[in-house]
């Protein structure tokens, strides 16, 4: 018999340590300003340079003129916060980040609104991941004021690069990494973080249009106490091989498996995954410690539930959503993250399948609330934006 919905029955949990973590107040943007310096005699592209960077934005290829900066060293802790000249980095072949991979990221975006201010999403949500993820790596936690007030200085530096058509937004890429010049197989004794801010359209250039998915059965994501929670590059330098996998496949996206029962939906390595029933309710696979607990997943789960629906954190296993987009019961499925926001999956695909879904109403539902609040279009009843410009 194949696994169904049936198995779901944990209400999907609004209080996770992340989400209260990011319902405690941030100070003002101008109570945080400063603690990051602009430094001396930082260069800007021209206004026709940075106009002609700001046409066609993609995902991720151009950068602004700063990048945020401090450097930790044990015994000292965090010290040296500024705003300095975007540009290559000084590194010796030796830091360990180029050989062990000690490395943790995070992703947010700041948005510009309508009458000019600039605003980004839950940043104490990712302030508090970039610590989940820090810690599994054993790399130093960094104070969350310390990383919104990174951000609050960079994008004042360079407000003027936050884009303003449809669904652009300045990408911003907290990250920390082993700097120590060290061979030795232990935690750096010195450590940067880093925030680089990339001007950015839509992650999937088709925009809303539905992609395709190839669930690979030769690869996982990751393991039990792993580090699968966490945002670190490793993981997604392991997603690239079965991303080829599924290029070849003809298809945009590749879904992991979990590694121990192989049945079980996770994610697709750089997005959350939803399914729609035909009874309205919304299932997203259990957070089970190898599952990136996602911002945009946190707050879809609450926007569904505030909308009246049920959301369940289930075990989706791939025959049984086979077996309910076959007899209708699964209406829709989409991904969601910060870059990709959220997109329909149209054709789910692997060895010995290939299904369509046609359905994308609950999905672009979801997609035109959650921007709206974003692009302060809606009101934002949850206090989630913070002002940064
Ligand atoms: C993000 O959504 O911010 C990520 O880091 C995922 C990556 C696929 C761009």
């Amino acid at each position: 018999m194949p696994e169904t919905s049936a198995a779901a029955s944990t209400p999907a949990s609004l209080e996770t340590p992340l989400a209260r973590a990011a319902a405690v107040p941030v100070p003002d943007a101008d109570a945080l300003a400063g603690r990051f310096p602009l430094g001396p005699g930082t260069a800007a592209a021209s206004d026709a340079e940075r106009a002609r960077a700001l046409t066609d934005l993609h995902f991720g290829s151009v950068f602004t003129d700063h990048m945020a900066h401090a450097r930790w060293t044990r015994g000292a802790g965090w010290a040296e916060h500024g705003v300095v000249a975007y540009g290559d980095l000084t590194l010796s072949p030796a830091a360990a980040v180029l050989h062990y991979g000690q490395e943790v990221f995070e992703g947010i975006k700041a948005y510009r609104h309508a009458d000019g201010s600039i605003w980004t999403f839950r940043p104490r949500y990712n302030a508090a991941r970039l610590n989940v993820s820090a810690r599994r790596l054993a790399l130093p936690e960094l104070p969350e004021e310390d990383f919104v007030a990174s951000l609050v200085d960079l994008v004042r530096a360079d407000a003027r690069w936050v884009p303003s058509g449809e669904g652009e937004s300045l990408y911003l890429r907290p990250f920390v990494f082993a700097s120590e010049p060290f061979l030795g197989v232990r935690p750096a004794g010195v450590v940067d973080y880093y925030v680089i801010a990339s001007p950015s359209g839509a992650y999937f250039t088709h925009g809303l249009e539905p992609i395709s998915i190839w669930v690979t059965q030769n690869y996982h994501r990751a393991g039990r106490g792993g580090t699968g929670f966490a945002k670190t590059g490793g993981n997604y330098a392991s997603s690239l091989l079965p991303q080829g996998e599924a290029a070849a496949k003809g298809c945009d996206q590749v879904c992991f498996l979990d590694d121990v029962t192989e049945r079980n939906l996770e994610e697709l390595g750089g997005m959350n995954i939803m399914v729609v029933d035909d009874d309205g309710t919304v299932r997203t696979p259990h957070l089970t410690g190898t599952i990136l607990e996602g911002s945009t997943r946190s707050a879809i789960i609450r926007l569904l539930t505030d909308a009246g629906r049920r959301v369940v954190e289930d075990t989706i296993s791939l025959e049984g959503l086979l077996a309910d987009i076959d007899s209708g019961r699964v209406r829709e499925v989409f991904a969601c993250g910060t870059a990709a926001v959220v997109v329909p999956l149209g054709r789910l695909t692997g060895e010995g399948f290939d299904v369509t879904i046609e359905g994308c109403a609950v999905t672009h539902e979801i997609h035109d609330r959650l921007i709206g609040i974003q692009y302060g279009a809606h009101e934002d009843p949850y206090g989630w934006m913070y002002r940064l410009a």
